[in-house]
């Protein structure tokens, strides 16, 4: 039986945040942000606007192009690291936003690599036979995380939305594989303080003591996203008996433009063959890989017939790669 990505869709906050007025709120420059990322805006959730309400118009917009009603959907999947709520999860609550009735809905934590990892359950899902139709969602509001005073992180995220519908049925835009990696050992170099278990939202210390923020280290993690966005990568390959310069398309989680070049030079893949959007969007975790294939798929830059991989790593470390034939 064969999985194909039958719609996709997304969803931006309309407001645009550049980094000329992020010069204004900490001490940096356009020209660093740049320079060493690739990034030069991205979009901010407006008040009223949550990770259910983005990953809802994202999700009823893939939900058109595939000419599927939400009530036919069996499986809604939402990669999160900013659910609305501790529980329940996002994916319930976009349930009832879509009047996706008769979907079992669960979120998925996997950080920047939460959609591909959505892909490889949902992929499997279908495979083993148990549904047919399933709605994978990823959305971030990480605007709501950050420290805005932080100039090492709040630079580099941006709120959005993106998903797809995909279906057990023969024909064009087909999962031909999925790879998931985690490395538990370095959860410390890339989390969130507050406010699970450790760092309760219910404890005033938490708050007083400022131990709410995501927290990175940034030039770690950077080492670490090359090499495992190759493994992630090369697993495809192999896997499929191919090489990188059989790739039509790369679209790579959207976290720095230096990460996403060194990955593409050590493929093989020219700058031509890499589906960008950081510059507009920055990191948006688990939702700037399905962004960036709603809008590659809408703009017609991907064809049928392309091969087109998808590989992210983000904390956790979580990492993993998807091959599609468009
Ligand atoms: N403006 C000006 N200067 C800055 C800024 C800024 N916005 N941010 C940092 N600097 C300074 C630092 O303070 C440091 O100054 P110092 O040398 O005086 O101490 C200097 O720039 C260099 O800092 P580095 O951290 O070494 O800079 P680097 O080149 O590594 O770039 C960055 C930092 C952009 C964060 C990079 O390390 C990176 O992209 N890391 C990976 C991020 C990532 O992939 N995350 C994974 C996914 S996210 C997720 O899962 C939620």
């Amino acid at each position: 039986m064969n999985v194909r990505i039958t719609g996709t869709g997304s969803a931006l906050p309309a407001r645009i945040l550049t980094n000329a007025e992020i010069s204004q709120m900490v001490d940096t420059s356009d020209e660093w942000i740049t320079t060493r990322t690739g990034i030069r805006e991205r979009r901010i959730a407006a008040e009223g606007e949550y990770t259910s309400t983005l990953a809802a118009e994202a999700g009823r917009n893939a939900l058109a192009m595939a000419g599927v009603a939400a009530e036919e959907i069996d499986l809604l999947l939402v990669s999160t690291v900013t659910p609305d709520f501790p529980f329940p999860s996002t994916a319930c609550i976009v349930q009832d936003l879509l009047g996706a009735t008769n979907a079992t809905a669960f979120d998925l934590s996997a950080a920047c690599a939460g959609f591909i990892f959505g892909l490889s359950v949902a992929d499997k899902y279908i495979r083993s036979g148990a549904v047919k139709k399933i709605l994978v969602i990823g959305a971030e509001v990480l605007s709501r995380t950050v420290d805005w005073r932080d100039r090492n992180t709040c630079v580099l995220f941006g709120d959005g939305a993106g998903a797809v519908v995909l279906e057990a049925t023969d024909g064009e835009h087909e999962l031909l594989s999925t790879h998931t990696f985690s490395k538990g050992a370095f959860w410390n170099l890339l989390y969130q303080q507050g406010s699970g278990s450790r760092n309760p939202a219910t404890d005033r210390r938490t708050i007083d003591e400022e131990r709410i923020y995501l927290t990175m280290e940034g030039n770690d993690v950077f080492k670490h996203a090359v090499r495992a966005m190759e493994e992630a990568s090369t697993a495809a390959l192999v896997a499929n008996g191919i090489s990188g310069t059989d790739l039509s398309f790369l679209i790579p989680h959207q976290a720095n433009q230096r990460i996403i070049d060194a990955t593409a030079k050590r493929l093989g893949i020219g700058p031509e063959r890499l589906v960008i959007n950081l510059d507009r969007y920055g990191n948006t975790s688990s939702a700037s890989i399905p962004i960036a294939l709603d809008e590659a798929h809408r703009n017609g830059v991907i064809k049928s017939g392309n091969l087109v991989m998808m590989v992210a790593f983000g904390a956790g470390f979580a990492y993993g790669s998807t091959l599609v034939r468009w």
